[in-house]
């Protein structure tokens, strides 16, 4: 891709002309579709957006085992919008009671793409998780003998820790040992939110890698107390200062094959998320292109969008490139403020704003 062809002038329907990027179709390396009335609200916006999506567990009960799994999987495709391609990939949530054989036989059944790793009570739905990833050893030496993929909420549970430090210190205290003894096991770190996290990945290049949300590359931990307090813009791992904002933003647009897309959209109804003890997540899905491609025009970096959006993740999970092209166009949008779940809503990350860049045309 050379950078002229990035900027193909096509006229718009009024007559001017506006800048296009066609890129592959990228792909959502951690989307949290959920189930149900949910699922079916929030997968059109993923589904536009993205070929496939690696699909968190994290449902009420979590997706332990290889049928809950595949009946999962045959939910979400059943919701899809008419036409949409979308393709979930599924993932195996770890407990303590997780054996070699389930994770092996969903692996060779082509179910499990990979398994998530929630250190217990690490953030929602997170209470059935790991309590000693020591002890998770035989697993995770089974995922590396048959080339699984581990996908990691990299976060300290201990509540002393103070929660802007939790990622590091789980780093330190889990994730280095972890990698030390584990030395041929393809991981991810999910959402790194600090310039250390981004430090670690590369130190370990080729074995972790780490998915960077769209909203950690525009928020910093002030935006959660802008003029008030913001619950929408509250999620595990919480925002943190900008140089780390800024140290994620380098990382994304460096064009380092270890750093790829994971949204992390978490959609949670807005009565649960404007609460006395609000909920944990950002339903990023809707806005998710239109803001990365900002930041990486922001950052004079338009030529690596693509690698980043629909290469890196893709290469380090061994699985083919997709085929298609997405054109994003350099042309204002409004997404709308809120999706309807029921009766209810969900309130849309960046919802509502003028966005520089829109979707334009899907070929697949
Ligand atoms: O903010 C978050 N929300 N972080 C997570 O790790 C989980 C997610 C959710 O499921 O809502
Ligand atoms: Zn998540």
């Amino acid at each position: 891709m050379t950078i002229s062809s990035l900027f193909d002038a096509v006229p718009r329907k009024d007559g001017e002309a506006c800048a296009t990027l066609t890129i592959r179709r990228p792909d959502d390396w951690h989307v949290h579709l959920r189930d149900g009335a949910m699922l079916k609200a929030v997968l059109p916006f993923t589904a536009a957006q993205f070929r496939r999506g690696i699909v968190m567990p994290n449902l009420v009960p979590p997706i332990t085992g290889v049928e809950a799994a595949e009946a999962y999987r045959a939910r979400i495709l059943a919701a899809r919008p008419d036409g949409s391609d979308f393709t979930p990939l599924m993932t195996c949530y770890l407990t303590d009671a997780t054996r070699p054989e389930e994770i092996e036989r969903g692996f060779r059944m082509g179910v499990w793409a990979a398994a998530k790793l929630y250190p217990a009570g690490a953030t929602t739905n997170a209470h059935h998780g790991v309590t000693d990833i020591a002890k998770l050893a035989p697993v995770l030496e089974r995922m590396e003998r048959i080339g699984m993929p581990l996908l990691v909420h990299g976060e300290a549970t201990d509540p002393a820790v103070d929660i802007f430090d939790r990622e590091a210190v789980f780093m330190e205290q889990e994730m280095l040992p972890l990698l030390k003894r584990h030395q041929g096991l393809k991981t991810v770190i999910e959402h790194v939110t600090t310039a250390e996290t981004v430090a670690l990945v590369r130190a370990h290049a080729g074995r972790a890698a780490g998915t960077i949300t769209p909203h950690h590359l525009v928020i910093n931990r002030t935006s959660l107390f802008q003029g008030g307090l913001r619950p929408h813009l509250y999620c595990l791992p919480v925002a943190k200062r900008e140089r780390h904002r800024q140290a994620l933003r380098q990382a994304a647009i460096s064009g380092d094959g270890n750093f790829f897309i994971g949204t992390d959209t978490a959609p949670h109804l807005r009565g649960t998320k404007q609460a006395e003890c609000c909920s944990a997540g950002v339903f990023a899905g809707a806005t998710a292109l239109q803001t990365y491609v900002q930041v990486f025009e922001e950052e004079g970096a338009l030529d690596r969008f693509e690698a980043f959006a629909a290469v890196n993740g893709a290469r380090f999970y061994g699985l083919p490139l997709n085929e298609g092209t997405i054109t994003l166009e350099k042309r204002p949008c409004r997404i709308a403020a809120a999706v309807a779940v029921g009766a209810e809503d969900v309130v849309v990350f960046r919802g509502g704003e003028e966005l520089p860049w829109s979707l334009g045309e899907v070929r697949p």
